[in-house]
């Protein structure tokens, strides 16, 4: 492949990266889940998550798109081809590119209602509103098909234009300006939330350590946050890997994107919560924190129609960076694969991304109820994409890091990784053994109640179960 293909600086793999990670995950769920699950114990599994099989898997993500240079899909057939393995391995492409087309087609919608709350904020339509009429706009804003899908509409065309505009007058210049302008926002809503909020409160809650607060449940959900956060699993990272600068440093680089996506996650956590506990509201309100408890607090502070404005903004900017990765694998595929032009291939990408999208929008009202996926499932549509994306994403991942693990010679992944041999050995201790098992754990949350005293029993069987998949169906011969 041309050189056009490699991002035009050795730091905007770093760049791209991190704005992919940092989005509503950040923003929108770190907070929710970490204000449902306790406070600080969740964030201590969260944090030890991140390190112990984010970042590896992360790498392991990486070092494939860059040995491979490709889309995930054709990036995967190209290196089972090569490594003389099983193309049943390939699947790790389609799963990817899939789960990248399902999470766009859902992400657009949610990242639409901070559009709408961008708008009221700075309208000023919520000042002075109580919390009964703040939380009455938010289920009239989702009892309204029309306007969920204008919003959904702006927000994935936005996306496609950026992508469209190829990787680096589109992606790499949109990031260069918004990734620091994000920055500062987050600098400014920080500031303000720590001036007018409780900051002592946010503190406290966040950073008191007590793992008896945790139950099983927040466990799992720790590490499922600790994978959508650093969007691992579904080709985002692999597609951008493609495009980076065979000299930077693989682990340097996977590192930082775990700490600065994480300090992110902590700032926007900090300013959430001390506004919230500084209007007297509870912390554990679910996915309607950022978009019900939060404006109810911004109501009532001095300024906070304009600030809870530029809130807003920051959540879109932070999910439009987010989408533009998910946009890439796919589109990127098209253009290799048949060829098509780069407008015409995000184009068809998006449309039918959109259409998809159009299942969650309605989800939300004119199919909440009596659709079938409510008569054999007993969730609604958007609910069924959604667990179907949390299958994906750790089966994704688990795979990563097999195949990275055991397929990838020691050469090669000397090689790209440029380190030590000693860091190369903890790496691949991390991704044979412990990424898998803790991937399996956190898949089999969907198998209810494993009996806390089966626990290190069933650990050790999904070790075993690596150490054998891995061996057997891996090794080159
Ligand atoms: N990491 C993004 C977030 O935290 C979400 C995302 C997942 C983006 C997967 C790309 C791929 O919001």
């Amino acid at each position: 492949m041309s050189s056009r293909n490699i991002w035009t600086h050795k730091g905007t793999f770093l760049l791209a990266a991190v704005g992919s990670a940092v989005g509503l995950g950040n923003l929108w769920r770190f907070p929710y889940l970490t204000g449902e699950n306790g406070g600080g114990a969740f964030i201590l599994v969260y944090a030890m998550t991140i390190a112990i099989v984010g970042i590896p898997i992360l790498i392991a993500e990486t070092l494939i798109g860059r040995a491979s240079r490709k889309s995930p899909i054709m990036g995967m057939k190209y290196l089972t081809e090569t490594h003389g393995v099983h193309k049943a391995w390939r699947s790790i492409g389609w799963m990817g590119a899939s789960a990248a087309f399902i999470i766009l087609s859902f992400y657009s919608v949610i990242a639409g209602w901070a559009l709408h709350y961008a708008g009221l904020m700075f309208s000023g339509s919520l000042v002075g509103a109580d919390a009964t009429a703040i939380s009455a706009s938010f289920d009239a804003l989702l009892a309204s098909p029309a306007l969920l899908v204008l919003y959904h509409t702006i927000f994935i065309a936005v996306s496609g234009l950026i992508v469209g505009m190829g990787i680096h007058k589109g992606i790499e210049s949109g990031l260069r300006f918004m990734m620091p302008a994000l920055f500062l926002i987050l600098l400014v809503v920080l500031v303000y939330a720590l001036m007018v909020g409780d900051a002592g409160a946010a503190l406290s809650f966040l950073f008191t350590f007590n793992l008896q607060d945790l139950s099983l449940e927040g466990w799992l959900q720790a590490m499922g946050q600790s994978f959508f956060t650093l969007s691992l699993g579904m080709g985002a990272i692999m597609a951008y890997g493609a495009y980076m600068s065979s000299e930077a440093s693989l682990t340097r680089t996977a590192i930082s994107i775990a700490l600065v996506d994480t300090v992110i996650a902590l700032m926007a956590g900090v300013a959430i919560f001390a506004l919230v506990f500084g209007s007297g509201l509870e912390a554990g309100q679910g996915p309607g924190l950022m978009f019900v408890t939060l404006p109810i607090a911004f109501a009532e502070l001095p300024g906070g129609a304009f600030l809870g404005g530029v809130f807003f903004l920051l959540v879109i900017g932070a999910a439009l960076t987010s989408a533009i990765s998910l946009v890439e694998p796919v589109a990127a595929w098209l253009v290799e694969r048949f060829g098509f032009s780069r407008p015409k291939a995000v184009a068809l990408m998006v449309t039918c991304c959109w259409a998809l999208g159009l299942v969650t929008a309605f989800s939300f009202n004119i199919w909440a109820e009596g659709t079938f996926t409510q008569r054999w499932f007993n969730r609604s549509p958007f609910d069924v994409l959604e667990f179907i994306t949390n299958i994906l994403m750790p089966v994704g991942g688990l795979l990563i890091a097999l195949f990275a693990g055991w397929a990838l010679s020691r050469d090669e992944v000397l090689r790209e990784m440029a380190t030590h041999a000693g860091w190369f050995r903890v790496w691949q201790f991390l991704v044979r053994f412990v990424a898998p098992t803790g991937v399996a754990f956190v898949f089999l949350r969907t198998i209810p109640q494993i009996e806390g005293n089966l626990l290190p029993a069933v650990l050790a069987l999904l070790m075993i179960g690596a150490f054998s998949a891995g061996r057997v169906f891996l090794v080159r011969s």
